[in-house]
């Protein structure tokens, strides 16, 4: 019989796809635990959702690293490091960046080959960074862009929302779509497709 994976959910945000892990462990879907939270925002809803149900969580803000190094580069190696460090402690099986909005050097990253993944409100190749709904939505208005995505990816390396696709899918974007409307049905994408792509991934290990 397959143990009981172990996750450490990395998150910035609202903690929605939290939640959605979380509900997919309750369900039976994921065969998995999820052992530690880490945010990086104190306002991160993430913490208070974990803290809820019982599960550690780790407070890991770049600040005081950025202090302490004049170096951008060696104060992220630092910060990679240490929270490489204590998420290690943990032995996870795989490492959830679910809106976490820190770009990794391997400092972290090579702690941890083929077990990080990386969720990503665009398809694969498109709209890197903080704000693809956004810029998917700014594109729709200004040229006509009828559809965008999500994805779910491996993290080998320091490339932005790059790497490895494990479950890609596409979403239509309406003529009578608003913003918000577009967001939300992003969200509710990812929360189906990100347990799947976990579920999948646990399974081929
Ligand atoms: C999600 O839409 C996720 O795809 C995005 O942050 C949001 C977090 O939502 N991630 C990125 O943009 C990564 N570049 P949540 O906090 O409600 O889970």
């Amino acid at each position: 019989m397959a143990l009981t994976a172990t996750l450490v959910v990395l998150a910035s945000g609202n903690g929605s796809n939290l939640q959605a892990i979380l509900d997919a462990c309750d369900r039976g879907q994921l065969d998995a635990v999820v052992s530690l939270v880490v945010v990086n925002r104190q306002s991160a809803l993430a913490a208070p959702l974990a803290a809820s149900r019982g599960i550690a969580t780790h407070y890991a803000p770049l600040g005081p690293y950025r202090e302490r190094f004049e170096d951008l580069a060696e104060s992220r190696a630092a910060y990679d490091a240490d929270l490489a460090a204590e998420v290690a402690a943990e032995s996870p099986d795989l490492v959830i960046q679910a809106g976490w909005m820190h770009l990794f050097s391997m400092a972290f990253l090579g702690e941890f080959p083929n077990q990080v993944v990386n969720l990503h409100p665009a398809l694969p190749g498109t709209f890197p960074g903080a704000h693809a709904i956004d810029e998917a939505w700014a594109e729709h208005l200004s040229r006509g862009l009828t559809h965008t995505g999500v994805m779910v990816h491996l993290v080998p390396d320091e490339g932005v929302d790059d790497g490895p696709v494990i479950v890609a899918e596409e979403i239509p974007i309406d003529s009578d779509d608003t913003r918000e409307s577009l967001e939300a049905r992003i969200h509710s994408v990812e929360h189906r497709v990100l347990p799947a792509a976990i579920a999948q991934l646990l399974e081929s290990r």
